[in-house]
């Protein structure tokens, strides 16, 4: 079969390998249909993510249809269509038993794409397939669907969710890419007064105010602080949801939360960030960090469905 195989920094072929093959009677392989790319795969080439080594299949994100199942897979079937998580669950560990399933200790976790081959690929080895992977509601398409991989749950749990928002918050999304956008989408849920979409990119900040941001920032033109306080009664905003993952963002949403605030951090980051306590220390800010667990997939996709 054909894949995106990682090289090393910079360095991506769509090359021939080998078909995976069922390894764990837990297991199974799933014919890739829909995939996309995330920014975790940017910050794998730009060489953030050590873990992924050469000769690795990326892409922890798929649609497709079940080829083959172990002996052991008990809820999947051979012809069931599915929608891949990025997270895998061994569905039985302490992480696990506490739907923290991002932390598994059991074999899951984020491995697909990053410590095994992933979905970029015709067919891909889903481990652990029975708390692993979804039905693909019936009505949804498989576009749709795909979006709950990774994109929508991030975006909800580790933005909105760690967060903390609420009715009539306000709201800072720093990074208008898809993870953002979802943020920005799951934000509205919870009914917050504003929500201020801060990019560099133009065209980012137009989707933004189509997805429901109510105000843009640039914030390659200005200082971004000043703009985001002007559209917050001048405190800043309650709750700062950093979805670009490098330094100066996280800084940037750290200097615009006002006191009692939250930061809630979603960027994969490959270096340090300065965190100024000596400012933060008196503001009694609360600042998180998280892997996505998908608990909330299957919120979502009922969400979705219902539409
Ligand atoms: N924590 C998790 O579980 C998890 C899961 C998925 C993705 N992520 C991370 O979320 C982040 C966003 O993912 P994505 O797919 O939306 O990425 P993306 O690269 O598509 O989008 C990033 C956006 O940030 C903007 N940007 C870049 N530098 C900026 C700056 N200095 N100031 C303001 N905006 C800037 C870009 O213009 C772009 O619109 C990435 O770091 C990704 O690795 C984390
Ligand atoms: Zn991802
Ligand atoms: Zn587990």
């Amino acid at each position: 079969m054909h894949a995106v195989v990682y090289h090393g920094p910079g360095d991506k072929r769509w090359e021939e390998v080998p078909d995976p093959t069922i390894v764990d009677d837990t297991d199974a392989i799933v014919r890739v249909e829909a995939v996309t790319i995330c920014g975790t795969d940017l910050h794998i080439l730009k060489g953030d993510v050590p873990t992924v080594t050469d000769g690795r299949v990326l892409g922890h994100e798929a649609v497709g249809t079940v080829e083959q199942v172990g002996a052991g897979v008990k809820n999947v079937a051979v012809g069931d269509r599915v929608l891949v998580s990025c997270i895998s669950a061994c569905g039985r560990c302490d992480y696990c038993r506490r739907a923290s399933y991002g932390q598994c200790r059991g074999g899951g976790g984020w491995i697909l794409g990053h410590r095994i081959d992933g979905t970029q690929a015709e067919r891909v080895r889903v481990p652990f397939a029975d708390t692993s992977t979804y039905p693909v509601p019936e009505g949804v398409s498989d576009e749709a669907t795909l979006m709950l991989a990774d994109i929508f749950p991030t975006g909800y749990e580790v933005g909105v969710l760690n967060g903390g928002v609420t009715p009539g918050a306000t709201v800072a999304v720093v990074g208008a890419g898809p993870i953002g956008l979802a943020a920005i989408v799951t934000a509205r849920l919870l009914s917050p007064s504003v929500i201020v979409a801060v990019d560099l990119a133009d065209a980012r900040l137009e989707a933004a105010e189509r997805f429901g941001a109510t105000a843009t920032v640039n914030s390659g033109r200005g200082d971004a602080v000043e703009q985001v306080r002007a559209a917050t009664d001048g405190l800043g905003v309650d709750v700062a949801i950093e979805a670009v993952g490098v330094p100066a963002t996280f800084e940037l949403c750290a200097a615009m939360v006002r006191p009692g605030g939250r930061v809630a951090n979603i960027g994969v980051h490959g270096e340090p960030a300065t965190l100024h306590l000596e400012e933060l220390w008196i503001r009694n800010v609360t600042i998180t960090t998280g892997l996505v667990d998908t608990y909330a997939t299957p919120t979502l996709l009922r969400l979705v469905a219902s539409q």
